[in-house]
């Protein structure tokens, strides 16, 4: 298995994604603000595995606290999360898997649990999400795999697999249940710019599986969807509104077009906790900006004139319209979403 992250004795051990697929390093956090730091600055990256890296960050923070007080070890818990909450705006997973240790602190906090008792039950929640989120991801690829052609090329944009999660993956999950069950699928991969997500990862995780990956530039899939060559697209999410608008990689948008000018289904592989019940549709969703330098340069090298006016929007949304189906691990979600969003939510 891919170990995107892991909590270790010293602390939060990550494979460096900025060094893939050229160099396989690691980097341990032994703080929150180094965890932090590592994804501000996407050494680990994807939705999935920000959110169970912000809630280990939240149970390294109090797990390393010198407080011997509840109210100086809640003050802390507040600045932990503020700080954690801070680094990426878009994906709705990171701001789960905070609450999710934030809420379980405060509710033992309340109850006025020793404070060692509390570092043993935040960690152990943080090691939980860990696992339930690669059981996430092999459920939904269960799910979802029959969607998938018998035999034929799927499309995704940027990474959703393994490196996105704890383990797996979500849209990749899904490429990879429907190949253990005997599909016989070829995967095109965009390169995914400014960020190559998916020429460095995606081709990078797959090749290791021995999974057929051919290396799209960005603006090829309309030309292939043209001539026959793609029969599916699939792709993960960073957050979906609660009618079902989905933020995902910038250029997620423009394929789902392409996919329904072309009758080809376009699907979204994403656990529950993608879902946003507080935004109610994808206009809510917040963007992330990343640095124009991203887009300026490429191996250190500067392919734009000086002082050029640069955009770089890390994600864009798909309206709800676009999606054939949202696949979870608690079933797969069809148009109306607000409605089968809400179905799904109420039935847990
Ligand atoms: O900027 P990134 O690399 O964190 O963006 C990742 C994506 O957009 C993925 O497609 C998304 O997180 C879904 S996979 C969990």
């Amino acid at each position: 298995m891919i170990p995107t992250l892991e909590w270790t004795p010293e602390g939060v051990s990550f494979l460096d994604q900025t060094k893939l697929p050229h160099e396989e390093t690691y980097i341990l956090a032994t703080d929150y603000k180094q965890v932090a730091t590592v994804i501000r600055d996407m050494i680990v990256r994807g939705a999935m595995a920000i959110g169970v890296s912000g809630a280990m960050g939240v149970a390294l923070g109090i797990e390393r606290s010198t407080a011997t007080d509840l109210a100086t070890l809640s003050a802390e818990v507040a600045e932990i999360c503020e700080h954690l909450a801070a680094t990426r705006p878009t994906a709705v997973n990171l701001f789960w898997g905070i609450a999710q240790v934030r809420d379980l602190y405060n509710e033992l906090a309340a109850k006025s649990t020793p404070i060692p008792k509390i570092k043993q039950a935040v960690v152990a929640l943080a090691l939980r999400l860990y696992d339930e989120d690669i059981a996430n991801c092999k459920q939904l690829g269960a799910n979802g795999a029959d969607l998938l052609p018998q035999e034929g090329t799927v499309l995704t944009h940027c990474n959703a697999g393994a490196l996105a999660a704890c383990g797996y993956g979500s849209a990749l999950g899904v490429i990879r249940a429907a190949i253990e069950r005997g599909h016989k699928i070829d995967v095109f991969a965009d390169e995914t710019r400014p960020y190559l997500q998916g020429a460095r990862l995606t081709a990078w995780e797959l090749m290791k599986d021995n999974i057929p990956t051919t290396v799209l530039c960005d603006n090829m899939s309309g030309h292939l969807m043209s001539k026959g060559r793609i029969q599916a697209v699939i792709v993960g999410a960073d957050r979906i509104a609660a009618n079902g608008d989905t933020a995902n990689k910038i250029g997620t948008y423009s394929v789902s077009i392409l996919a329904r000018e072309h009758g080809i289904p376009f699907y979204v592989a994403a656990p529950f906790n993608t879902i946003d019940p507080n935004t109610a549709t994808g206009a809510g969703i917040p963007i992330e900006q990343r640095d124009r330098r991203e887009v300026t340069h490429s191996n250190g090298k500067q392919m734009t004139p000086d002082g050029v006016g640069i955009e770089n929007p890390a994600f864009d949304v798909t309206p709800a319209k676009y999606i054939a189906a949202i696949i979870t691990e608690r079933g797969v979600l069809r148009a109306p979403f607000t409605e089968s969003i809400a179905a799904m939510a109420a039935q847990h």
